[in-house]
């Protein structure tokens, strides 16, 4: 079978790698790909036509008439934008098999207020929350919120509405921050159309842990319904070590999440996973692809913070490694309806996955710093490294083009030593103002 996948990230090419492995794929072609997948076994990157991508008609146009006259088996879609925009409709009205959620689905991560109503309608566990229509109100509430006289205000957390490339959350401490971030969202408009509408939620404590899971809902019914949670990851937001500094895309993984006991998981299915499924089948939406829970777990119980249609960046990176089943097999099943009583198993042992990033990221930083590898001292270390921001030079060199550059996944026992490997690994890499947090998978993120 010849897949193509959507995307540019190290999720894309973690995603690539995994597929490539499965003896029932001949090759994996990437759109638009990035300068690690150009080179990974039975994967050949695909050149967009200028001025288009996958998120935009000119660019799903071109990548129909491509699955269509390759005879594509599958087409697997890595980013949220696409799908947002409608890339599996595009896809299924020309009959072409597609993994990923349609657009309607896709709302459950393209509108955080439409999110919201969804939770709440189907008693999904969540933080309280209100959406703010206009920048008025958003003062008004942001003003009542720190304004109470006691000394138990907890900060406010602003959502915008639509996608924002991981910008659109912002955890305000005060009320001049909170204005400041309303102004920006609401007022002088920094991202565009998905900052006019915000949802203001009630701030979380805990520990964030994120559930990725393979979904299979077709015709609004439950009937052949099936959702296959994979083991729980946790992504590091912020910047620095000791989870400190600006919130990034994420700056490495680690799974699985030893403090996601079985007993938080018990409330997870209860409580977030399945009025989730009965909610998706109830809406009557299709959703045959990925769904992605992100949690903040308190001791005994999680609350859903966000929805994403989508495998996790850079989660995948940690748990694909882990995955024991044939992958290829799984997105088949998937798409076809029939993930029920699919054999997914998982090996022992732990995944940590840190990422690199260019001086300056998630702020300036600059591109087209050259990447040197040691392959054969990264070949002793027995990692996988994943690139993201990063191409190929016609010479074949690999420079630098985005904030996050590439991820470093080690396998080991246990969490501890596939951290070790994973940062012995890293030692292989160079590139001028290259920077990385150092506590990928020993850091709990918030603590109660
Ligand atoms: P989201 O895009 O909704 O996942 O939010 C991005 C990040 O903001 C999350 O990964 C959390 O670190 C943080 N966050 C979101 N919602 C809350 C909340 N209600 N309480 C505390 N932190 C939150
Ligand atoms: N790691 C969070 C995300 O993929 O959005």
């Amino acid at each position: 079978m010849k897949i193509l996948v959507i995307g540019s990230g190290g999720r894309e090419h973690a995603i690539a790698w995994k597929l490539a492995l499965s003896d029932h794929v001949e090759r994996v072609y990437l759109a638009p790909g990035n300068g690690g997948t150009a080179t990974e076994l039975k994967c050949e990157n695909l050149g967009m036509p200028a001025g288009s991508d996958p998120a935009s008609p000119e660019g799903q146009a071109f990548l129909t008439g491509f699955a269509a006259k390759q005879g594509i088996g599958l087409c697997v879609i890595g980013p949220e934008a696409p799908l947002a925009n409608g890339i599996v409709d595009a896809f299924r009205s020309k009959g072409l098999p597609v993994l990923g959620p349609d657009k309607n689905a896709a709302r459950l991560e393209a509108s955080k207020v439409w999110a919201k109503n969804f939770m709440e309608k189907y008693g999904v566990r969540t933080a309280k929350s209100i959406s703010v229509q206009d920048y008025g109100e958003a003062l008004r509430l942001a003003a009542e919120h720190f304004s109470k006289c006691n000394t138990s205000i907890r900060p406010l957390v602003i959502k915008a509405d639509g996608l924002a490339a991981g910008k659109g959350v912002v955890i305000a401490e005060n009320y001049a921050e909170a204005e400041a971030c309303v102004t920006s969202f609401m007022k002088d408009g920094s991202l565009g159309d998905a900052g006019k509408r915000a949802v203001f939620e009630k701030h979380l404590c805990g520990r964030e842990v994120s559930v990725l899971a393979a979904v299979s809902i077709t015709q609004g019914t439950m009937e052949h319904a099936a959702i296959l949670p994979f083991i729980p990851a946790r992504d590091h937001k912020r910047r620095f070590d000791g989870d400190t500094g600006p919130n990034t895309g994420g700056m490495g993984a680690v799974a699985p999440v030893p403090d996601f006991t079985p007993e938080v998981e018990d409330d997870f299915r209860g409580a977030v996973l399945e009025p989730t499924l009965r909610g998706i089948a109830e809406e009557g939406m299709d959703y045959r692809g990925f769904i992605f829970f992100g949690l903040m777990a308190a001791e005994k119980k999680c609350f859903l913070l966000e929805y994403n249609v989508r495998l996790g960046d850079p989660e995948t990176q940690a748990v694909l490694p882990l995955m024991d089943s044939d992958f290829a097999l799984l997105c088949l099943a998937a798409e076809q309806g029939k993930l029920h009583g699919f054999p997914l198993a998982w090996k022992n042992g732990a995944v940590c996955a840190p990422g690199a990033v260019a001086e300056g990221y998630p702020g300036v930083y600059r591109k087209g710093n050259a990447i040197t590898i040691d392959q054969d001292a990264l070949g002793k270390t027995g990692a996988k490294l994943f690139i993201a921001g990063a191409q190929r030079c016609g010479d074949g060199s690999l420079v630098n083009s985005g904030g996050r550059v590439l991820t470093m996944a080690a396998y080991g026992p246990n969490a501890d030593e596939a951290c070790e490997r994973a940062y012995r690994a890293l030692d292989a890499v160079r590139f001028e103002g290259m920077a990385f947090r150092r506590d990928i998978g020993r850091s709990r993120g918030c603590l109660p």
